[in-house]
């Protein structure tokens, strides 16, 4: 389903992100990943590159719109064209809001909300020059929709990425792109564990809050991005898939 179709991927080089690579390399893309650490995108190559699979890394930072520019023409001059994008990239950390300073505001919004334009914008045109369509997910979080404390920036952040999918999915349907959201519950990665579950009593809280019991593996929020990425979802535009093992719903207040 995804032969010779090329998919950039923000933030690819870790936790959900990574895996989102791997999986649509897997299901036949070209990948490029961008990020801010070499290493870290040289690891995905490298572990594309054992599947044979076609891969660029442009080492990013999304919170400058020529740096995404950029990002989208090496992706056209590697492979000619591009046909999707995943905004995984994000920056998280929990405190209280009034405690908060403008730059650690502007610092998770500018990675979260304005990032995911930047690319978005930067992938969209470049998907109208080429005529073809294409396929764009946004990563959030279910804060996005009820909020969470103590992470005021990154909710509303994402808030924002959501609203801007649901806009932007009507804008640009009659251009064949489609635009979806993905809200994973907590997932084992490194990078969500260091910043929302750094020992084992915040880890331990956090998973008696998941009905399900358990964390995301990452593999299975990749599974459900290349379902919305791909043709199967050819008529979704504009949603968001919950994938939090019931978290968000699981509100139990009687009974107990
Ligand atoms: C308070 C903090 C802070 C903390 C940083 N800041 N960490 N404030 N508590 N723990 C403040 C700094 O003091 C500074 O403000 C400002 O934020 C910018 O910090 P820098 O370190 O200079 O910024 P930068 O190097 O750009 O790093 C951005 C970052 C960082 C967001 C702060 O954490 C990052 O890059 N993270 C990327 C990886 C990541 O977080 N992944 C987790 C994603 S998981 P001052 O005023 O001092 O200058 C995720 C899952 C959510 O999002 C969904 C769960 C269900």
């Amino acid at each position: 389903m995804f032969t010779d179709r090329t998919f950039l991927i923000t933030g690819g080089g870790s936790g959900i992100g990574r895996a989102t690579a791997l999986a649509l390399g897997a299901a036949g893309a070209r990948v490029v990943v961008a990020g801010r650490t070499p290493e870290k995108l040289n690891k995905t190559v490298a572990l594309l590159g054992e599947q044979a699979v076609e891969s660029l890394a442009v080492p990013t930072d999304v919170r400058d719109p020529a740096a995404v520019d950029a990002l989208v023409a090496a992706a056209v001059t590697r492979f000619g064209a591009v046909h999707g994008l995943v905004n995984n990239a994000a920056g998280n950390f929990v405190t209280p809001g009034i405690d908060l300073s403008p730059n650690g505001w502007k610092a998770v919004v500018d990675i979260v909300l304005n990032g995911s334009f930047y690319c978005t914008r930067a992938v969209a045109r470049q998907l109208r020059e080429q005529g073809t369509g294409g396929s764009i997910l946004s990563v959030i979080a279910t804060y996005a929709w009820h909020g969470h404390p103590g992470t005021v920036h990154s909710a509303a952040a994402k808030a924002g990425v959501l609203a801007m999918t649901r806009t932007l999915a009507v804008e640009l349907a009659p251009l064949g792109i489609r635009l979806n959201c993905i809200a994973p519950g907590p997932t084992e990665t490194e990078g969500a564990g260091a910043a929302l579950w750094a020992d084992d009593a915040a880890r331990a809280q956090v998973l008696s809050t998941v009905p399900a019991g358990r964390f995301a593996d990452p593999a299975e929020v990749a599974d459900a991005s290349l379902f919305l990425l791909g043709d199967r979802a050819s008529y979704l535009t504009g949603a968001c898939l919950t994938l939090d093992g019931g978290q968000w719903l699981g509100k139990q207040v009687y009974g107990r």
